[in-house]
């Protein structure tokens, strides 16, 4: 019990928090000694209707095992009302787990505006309401926590899900904003992409497996990402389920470095296309390629092995 991860005297705000994920965040916050906001709109999982009862029942589960939560009924477009409701009833807020989300799922084809448009509005408007609403708090205490929802479907696509892959993907460059601009004031946030049996995947993942993937099993992974003794894993991806918990990093291949003239050419390029998608040596990069170097380099050009001019890097310049 003695090396127990604490939450005692801090205030988290759960979104969506009425069911799946969310509900387990929540009353696992609320057992290791924080107040929770349990936000919920208790809507449909396509996004229609408000019920306050989806909150209620969790808020009462957790004052009945002895915790502390208070509801909220918003929607996470309405973000501030969210935080409100922390600041209101224990004046502060330290972790913010945006969470909540619905489906539209369609093909392409016969999408319409508003399954792209209300996907957008909960998950990416959802997200940025109330992590703007928090940002000034956490910056002011410098201190905060974020976890953002992205989805393996925003990482790699998927069929019937263009809106919500976009606004998935949308979550990981907003987390890596936020993990840049926080870091001075001591504000870490990370993105997962959970996998967890829930009302939104009931339908699709047979029995067996929903067995196997209980939303208390993502629980750990973010409990460790928003305790205060994190200070360096930020604007991180994790993939998260099934007790299984893997790190995604971006890999730039080392790339064609192409001279910038007459010679640089559409056709030149499919002749050395090999290079471009060539991962034999690559880099896992946290920022943009450095054009500086790159120009530097292509100042330094030598050959290599096959004749072909190169930088220092190895990098076949598209020059005879
Ligand atoms: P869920 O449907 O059980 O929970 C989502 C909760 O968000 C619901 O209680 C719903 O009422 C609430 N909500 C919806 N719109 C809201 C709004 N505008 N304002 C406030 N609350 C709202 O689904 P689940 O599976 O727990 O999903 C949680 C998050 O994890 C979502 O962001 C989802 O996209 C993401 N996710 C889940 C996966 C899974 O395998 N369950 C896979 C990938 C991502």
């Amino acid at each position: 019990m003695s090396n127990q991860l604490r939450f005692d005297g801090q205030v988290v705000v759960v979104t969506g928090a009425g069911g799946g994920l969310g509900k387990a965040y929540a009353t696992f916050f609320a057992s290791r000694g924080a107040s929770v906001v349990v936000n919920d709109l208790g809507g449909s999982f396509k996004g229609e209707g408000n019920d306050s009862k989806a909150a209620d029942v969790v808020v009462n589960e957790i004052k009945a095992a002895g915790g502390k939560a208070v509801a909220n009924y918003d929607s996470v477009e309405n973000g501030d009302k969210i935080i409100e409701t922390a600041i209101k009833a224990y004046g502060r807020i330290d972790i913010l787990i945006n969470n909540a989300g619905i489906l539209r799922d369609i093909s392409f084809k016969n999408m319409k505006d508003q399954d792209w448009d209300l996907i957008f509005k909960v998950h990416v408007r959802g997200s940025y309401k109330c992590s703007r609403a928090a940002w000034p708090y956490f910056r002011k205490q410098k201190y905060g926590r974020v976890i953002n929802t992205a989805s393996a479907a925003g990482l790699f696509g998927n069929f019937g899900q263009a809106n919500y892959s976009a606004a998935k993907l949308a979550m990981v460059g907003f987390t890596e904003t936020l993990a840049k601009e926080g870091a001075k004031y001591n504000i870490v946030a990370n993105v997962i992409a959970p996998v967890a049996a829930s009302r939104m995947t009931e339908t699709i993942m047979p029995p067996d497996v929903l067995a196997l993937m209980k939303p208390e099993w993502v629980v750990p992974l973010v409990a460790v990402l928003v305790h205060k003794n994190n200070t360096s894993e930020s604007g991180s991806i994790f993939e998260v389920g099934g007790g299984h918990i893997a790190k995604l990093r971006w890999e730039r291949s080392s790339g064609l470095l192409c001279k910038c003239d007459d010679s640089y050419t559409p056709s030149a390029l499919i002749k050395k296309w090999d290079r471009v998608t060539d991962f034999s040596n690559p880099q896992y990069p946290s920022g943009p390629n450095d054009f500086v170097t790159l120009l530097e380099d292509s100042q330094k050009l030598g050959r290599n092995e096959q004749g072909e001019k190169i930088d220092f890097t190895g990098r076949v310049a598209l020059v005879t």
